[in-house]
């Protein structure tokens, strides 16, 4: 049984700690909205914490930076986390924590059944919109950034104890559907669809598009088409219903190589019935204005243009859709927030939109998370399919790499164990090729930095975490029946002091991550938690250590493998205990 700790983390504790000391010293003479702020320190030797608060305050306080830190200092209390805390340069305040606590701690932390991770999501519902592929396409690299990022946030979030409702928003739904019904009576292959019904949809879909631009009648036709479909005609719906379930399958396939699982898969057709009401509402509200026989919400007031929420022809649009949606939502899972990822193309649309939802007086916290283009140059692809990048091309191509690596390096592996790993490495490669960087940064994949043994990867940090289990193997092996858990961990080296600071920055780090919706910063923290794991087995001896030591050395490196693979999981990444 996992035992629930408080809901801080050390370095909760430590600025509650030096925010009233503050108070001790400055009392009213503080302003009052102030909150003390702790930064890391970026060099070991000041210390583990730094508050650099006096430096603002001096001014309003009207006494010099380093006096306000000196009166600070005198008014600390000891305190068991506390070794020492110094006044330096011009008013800075460093803290020194003590290892006896530290260790007490990071015990704590991993026994944990939330990691130590401050709940400050519990009894809140998110609704996460992600992935979101359309019907009869396939999933293009645009889809696999949000299928990744999306399920990472979502992952992050339940970390930090919220609700979360993880909704699959399908495009299921649209013109485009007329144009598919044409092609698919007219011009399909049944062999190619039963051998991939999403790439033979795609196919006649392109064909019946093309056709439309060369001959109205079967525009004409088309449109026929998506007004029986939209009536309820039963051979169309029928159809309809056909490629949705194909389509769903195929993407089904890709989810389960994804580890990706979603509560809800309501596609744009859930909400058909309700635009009208939509429509409605915006009205009573006084929010519709007529442009070129369309309805639409304006907003050129806040420079944001005019949201089309009805075109000329009756029909509805994406916006209102989304504007559905929310409404829907709201109402069904009265969510604190709802958070959208796509790409960086679709930014006006979410703003628009988020602005009718706001005027409308509905509450609820609307984010839109979008990322930048990925770039695959050239050579990514040892076979390339047509111009778009196939999902699942690129999934098989990370797999067969992973395995012709392991192949070198573990030609002893058991064959199913090798399928395995290299299913764990390849995919992991590739997700965080994407998680490993800022979203809304241009990237470029390539495989040489995807799958580097030495950089930060996701192969780095699974064989860091392989690494740290065979020690413990080997540890089991030559001192069978000695249980290290029964020795005290004791923090000796400053590279031990500094791996159980690391880890207890875990929860912090994921608290903030979660909080700016970025895993990149649960990437950089695994890596360099792995880096500083890289010093330490190098120059420390663990089996070889005294009697005592030893023991101790065992429990710390347990602490960091389960971290790595804790944090790991988080971005959706196993890592396997052998590689
Ligand atoms: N189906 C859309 C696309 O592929 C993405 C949908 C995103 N979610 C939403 N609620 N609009 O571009």
């Amino acid at each position: 049984m996992k035992m629930q700790t408080s809901n801080k983390t050390v370095a909760d504790e430590l600025q509650e700690l030096v925010h009233n000391a503050f108070m001790k010293a400055l009392g009213d003479r503080l302003p009052e909205s102030f909150q003390a702020t702790l930064q890391r320190c970026a060099d070991p030797r000041h210390g583990e914490y730094q508050c650099n608060d006096a430096l603002a305050l001096a001014k309003s306080c009207r006494q010099a930076p380093r006096l306000i830190a000196q009166s600070v200092q005198e008014a600390l209390p000891e305190h068991p986390l506390l070794k020492g805390s110094e006044v330096a340069g011009p008013g800075f305040l460093n803290f020194r924590l003590e290892d006896a606590a530290l260790a007490e701690r990071v015990l704590a932390q991993n026994a944990a059944s939330s990691w130590g991770i401050p709940q400050v999501g519990a009894g809140k519902t998110v609704v996460m919109d992600y992935s979101s592929p359309n019907v009869a396409k396939p999933m293009h690299i645009g889809h696999i950034r949000s299928t990744v990022i999306g399920n990472a946030l979502d992952r992050l979030h339940r970390a930090c104890g919220y609700h979360v409702l993880a909704d699959n928003h399908l495009g299921d739904w649209g013109t485009q559907f007329g144009l598919i019904l044409m092609g698919y009576r007219n011009f399909l292959n049944e062999q190619a669809l039963a051998e991939n019904p999403v790439q033979e949809l795609e196919r006649v879909y392109v064909e019946s598009y093309g056709r439309s631009k060369e001959d109205p009648a079967w525009l004409d036709a088309a449109k026929q088409e998506l007004v029986k479909l939209q009536q309820g005609d039963a051979e169309n719906l029928a159809l309809w219903q056909k490629f949705v379930e194909l389509s769903l399958s195929e993407f089904e396939k890709i989810y389960s190589r994804l580890d990706v699982r979603f509560d809800l898969e309501r596609g744009e057709s859930f909400y058909n019935d309700m635009l009208a009401g939509v429509l409605e509402r915006l009205d009573q509200a006084g929010l519709l204005e007529e442009s070129d026989g369309a309805q639409v919400v304006n907003l050129e007031e806040e420079k944001l243009g005019v949201c089309i929420v009805q075109k000329s022809d009756g029909g509805f649009n994406y916006a209102t859709t989304d504007i559905a949606t929310v409404l829907n939502r709201k109402e069904e899972f009265d969510p604190e927030t709802v958070i959208y990822v796509t790409d960086e193309r679709q930014q006006l649309h979410f703003k628009q939109f988020f602005r009718v939802v706001e005027q409308l007086g509905v509450e609820v916290n609307l984010q839109h998370v979008w990322f930048g283009l990925m770039r695959l140059p050239d050579a990514t692809f040892s076979t390339r399919q047509g111009n778009v990048i196939k999902l699942e091309a690129l999934l098989d191509e990370a797999e067969s790499r992973a395995m012709a690596l392991l192949k070198e390096s573990r030609p002893d592996m058991d064959p199913e164990e090798q399928k395995r790993v290299a299913a764990a490495v390849g995919i992991g490669a590739v997700k965080y090729a994407d998680l490993s960087q800022n979203p809304q940064s241009v990237i470029t994949f390539t495989w040489e930095k995807a799958l580097a043994l030495d950089g930060n990867s996701a192969p780095y940090l699974q064989y860091a975490h392989a690494r740290i289990r065979s020690v413990l193997d080997k540890y089991a092996v030559q001192f069978p029946g000695e249980d290290a858990e029964a020795s005290d961990l004791e923090l000796k080296e400053d590279l031990e002091h500094n791996l159980a600071v690391k880890l207890l920055q875990y929860p912090e780090t994921v608290v903030a991550a979660t909080r700016r919706m970025r895993p990149n910063q649960i990437a950089d923290y695994l890596f360099e938690l792995a880096q500083m794991y890289s010093s330490y087995h190098q120059t420390i001896p663990f089996l070889k250590a005294d009697d005592g030591v030893r023991q101790s050395r065992m429990r710390l490196i347990r602490r960091v493998a389960d971290v790595l693979q804790a944090g790991l999981k988080l971005l959706g990444i196993e890592a396997p205990e052998r590689i």
